[in-house]
């Protein structure tokens, strides 16, 4: 990055010309009073539209205008590289983005036809007075690198011969519209898309498919389909807890047709196999000490699954966990609308974890497993 200084040759004075000061009069209106320093870019930039640069006079003009100390209206018009602080080229002066991703990408080329073809020295005007060029710091198109930029207008994705036909077109007056320069679409991808390309993302047919995969709205889902439950055991953990002839299918409310929804599609069909009563696990009529654990802290388990495992007969994680795969599946198979979460949510891994006291931080979001 060079120096800004102002250039050593001033003239003698400046003023807005009748329309720009017309335009100058509204600008500063739209700030409120005492707030008139916000004027100074838009007004900078006019000054530098009608001289072609922004010249000591016009600083110390607009620092008067706007009530500003000329060392304030200095500092912004030598920070910003869009304010020229010298005489350019009339026709362009082109502004060459030398920072790394342009530099990685071609500006070196860039920068020699330059030299080659305006002037050997950044800010020295072409033999004909048209051109200048001057090397700058990022100009924010980094993704279209190599880039430059001609006054508020940037021209972008350069090649040798497409700067060559740029600097063609500002010398017969009528230079390429700005933006890319290679037929790309503003920043998009060269080369087209490489993410996001399945068309069903975008005709609809996926929405709503998260409640295949959310907890909650999954049993919502499921849930609808409670109980056509024709036997009213009243209390089918307790029997299946002390009389193993009783069926746990009639405990179960769901019957299967309801569950098996779109939500569960490999887990079901393997339930078939029957686990006979043999590995059903211990069970309880009541949680110990008439308070459960809650076995919604399982992923997996919501309210409605909670309360079936109560009605088998499970309340502890300890139950859970001392269980082996056996009584797991076991336990599987009689989950009713919910068969085949037992396995697939691995709740003897789960119950382990939970009964030695671990708790999740964020129920959702820290799974025991
Ligand atoms: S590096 Fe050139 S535009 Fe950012």
């Amino acid at each position: 990055m060079s120096v800004r200084r102002l250039h050593h040759e001033q003239p003698a004075g400046f003023a807005f010309n009748a329309e720009n000061e017309a335009w100058a009069q509204a600008t500063i209106a739209k700030y409120p009073p005492g707030r008139e320093a916000s004027a100074v870019i838009p007004l900078l930039w006019r000054a530098q539209e009608q001289e072609g640069w922004v010249t000591k006079p016009a600083i110390e003009t607009i620092a008067d205008r706007l009530g500003m100390a000329y060392i304030r209206v200095l500092e912004v018009a030598t920070f910003y590289t869009m304010f020229l602080l010298a005489p350019v080229g009339k026709k362009a002066h082109i502004q060459v983005c030398g920072t790394t991703p342009c530099q990685l990408r071609g500006a070196e080329e860039l920068i020699h036809i330059c030299k080659s073809r305006i002037a050997a020295h950044p800010f020295e005007i072409s033999p004909d007075g048209n051109f200048s060029w001057e090397e700058v710091e990022c100009l924010g198109a980094c993704v279209n690198a190599p880039m430059v930029q001609v006054l508020k207008d940037t021209y972008e994705d350069l090649t040798p011969d497409t700067f060559n036909a740029l600097i063609d077109g500002f010398a017969a007056g009528s230079p390429p519209k700005p933006g890319p320069q290679n037929g790309r679409q503003y920043a998009a991808a060269e080369g087209g898309d490489t993410t996001l390309t399945d068309a069903s993302l975008y005709d609809g047919s996926v929405i709503g498919k998260y409640r295949e995969y959310a907890r909650e709205p999954v049993e919502a889902a499921a849930a609808p389909a409670p109980a056509p439950a024709p036997a009213p055991t009243p209390a089918p953990a307790a029997a299946a807890a002390t009389s193993p002839a009783t069926k746990p299918e009639n405990a179960t409310p769901a019957p299967e047709k309801a569950t098996t929804p779109a939500t569960q599609p490999a887990a079901a069909p393997k339930e078939d196999v029957k686990v006979s009563d043999e590995f059903k696990p211990a069970l309880l009529a009541e949680a110990r000490g008439g308070s459960s654990d809650d076995l919604k802290l399982i992923w997996g388990v919501g309210p409605k699954l909670e309360e079936l495992l109560h009605r088998l007969g499970v309340f502890h994680f300890d139950q859970i966990a001392s269980w082996n795969e056996m009584n797991l599946k076991w336990v599987d198979q009689n989950l009713g609308a919910f068969k085949g979460r037992a396995v697939r949510d691995k709740w003897i891994e789960q119950a382990v974890k939970l009964a030695s006291g671990w708790r999740p931080s964020d129920k959702d979001g820290d799974k025991p497993t």
